[in-house]
């Protein structure tokens, strides 16, 4: 019997890298789509990597219908396809406030186009990975639930929500399985370079500063790729339209994360404190009764446990990782 073909969006950046890997590590069959412009130092390593374990990736704008109409095609040719995991987008809060039109052509529109792939190619599933970032700043002490009433204040979490809706409608109107994901604060090998974690790692251990917006007492529900690969992979066999937070449930302080990596370095960061951009959050944590529930969803990864095999990587890799920092 053929094995099941798994479709990844956004397989050159960090989640679809690694989703790629869990994939042909349990046994199936992975095709990535990216637009593959080398937009993260990584994506060009991470592309040798995924061929090194036979993923192909086409390349495809998914804000372009005819590029992904394209796409579909090929995959209608091929056959067999059994879920599509929808990750490409453009991920980042700040830069989002500059460019807020790329991030709803892409977040938006992109969206749209991979949900009349997902039609056409007839796949069981689709799984999109939404953001955190929806519920804007929540008190201390808080959870956030799926069912909370949200606060977007970037582009980023709005055009994130709004393709949340499009998936729902999508789910409903056309009784299609959809699953979307919140995912928290990712961290872990072959990371994005412009994320907390793995940019820390990099300028700790060059012994260059790092910069902390505020105090360092802001909160993230660190969640390490091991635990969401599993959860994202999960999702893919719900049925009808399910809406999922992932995140650790137990947030930490970012200077406390700074000191776990500082530790497992054996160095001392050298921190520049400027003030807090308005637009970050203090504060992000899962309330993950949903995920249990649904799929089941354990997270075990801890912080420190997640930063060390991070380092880890990053020891190993570094040659290849020059352009960082
Ligand atoms: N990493 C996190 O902590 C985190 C948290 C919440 C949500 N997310 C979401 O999860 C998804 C994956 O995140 P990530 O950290 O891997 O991001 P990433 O930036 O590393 O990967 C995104 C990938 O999408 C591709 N892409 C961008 N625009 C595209 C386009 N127009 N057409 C085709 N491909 C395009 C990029 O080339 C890149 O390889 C994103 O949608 C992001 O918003 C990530």
């Amino acid at each position: 019997m053929s094995k099941s073909i798994y479709v990844i969006t956004g397989s050159l950046g960090f989640v679809g890298f690694n989703l790629s890997k869990f994939i042909i590590d349990s046994g199936h069959s992975a095709i990535g789509i990216d637009i593959d412009n080398n937009s993260d130092p990584l994506n060009g390593w991470r592309h040798k990597e995924l061929q090194g374990i036979g993923v192909e990736t086409l390349k495809a704008d998914i804000s372009d219908k005819y590029q992904i109409e394209s796409v579909g095609n090929k995959l209608s040719k091929i056959g067999n396809v059994k879920s599509i995991f929808h990750l490409a987008g453009l991920a980042g809060v700040r830069k989002s406030i500059d460019n807020p039109d790329q991030y709803y052509n892409v977040n938006l529109r992109g969206t749209f186009n991979v949900l009349q792939l997902f039609e056409s190619v007839g796949a069981e599933s689709l799984v999109f990975s939404s953001t955190s970032s929806v519920y804007g700043n929540i008190h201390a002490e808080h959870f956030s639930k799926e069912t909370d009433s949200l606060d977007t204040i970037s582009p980023y979490a709005s055009s994130k929500l709004s393709a949340e809706k499009l998936c729902e409608l999508f789910s409903n109107l056309y009784k299609l399985n959809i699953s979307v994901l919140r995912y928290f604060t990712v961290y872990g090998a072959a990371g994005r370079p412009d994320m907390s974690i793995l940019k820390f790692i990099d300028l700790i251990y060059k012994n260059k500063p790092i910069t902390i917006f505020g105090d360092g007492n802001q909160e993230r529900d660190f969640t390490h790729i091991s635990d969401i690969c599993k959860g994202t992979y999960d999702s893919s066999k719900l049925k009808g339209f399910n809406l999922i937070n992932l995140g650790r449930s137990n947030p930490e302080k970012l200077i406390n994360a700074v000191r776990v990596i500082e530790e497992k370095l054996g160095k001392k960061a050298k921190i520049v404190y400027k003030p807090q951009n308005e637009i970050d959050v203090n504060r992000t944590s899962a309330d993950i009764s949903n995920s249990k529930k649904l799929i089941n969803w354990d997270p075990t990864e801890s912080i420190e446990s997640g930063i060390s095999n991070t380092v880890d990587w990053y020891k190993e890799n570094k040659e290849s990782l020059e352009k960082l920092g």
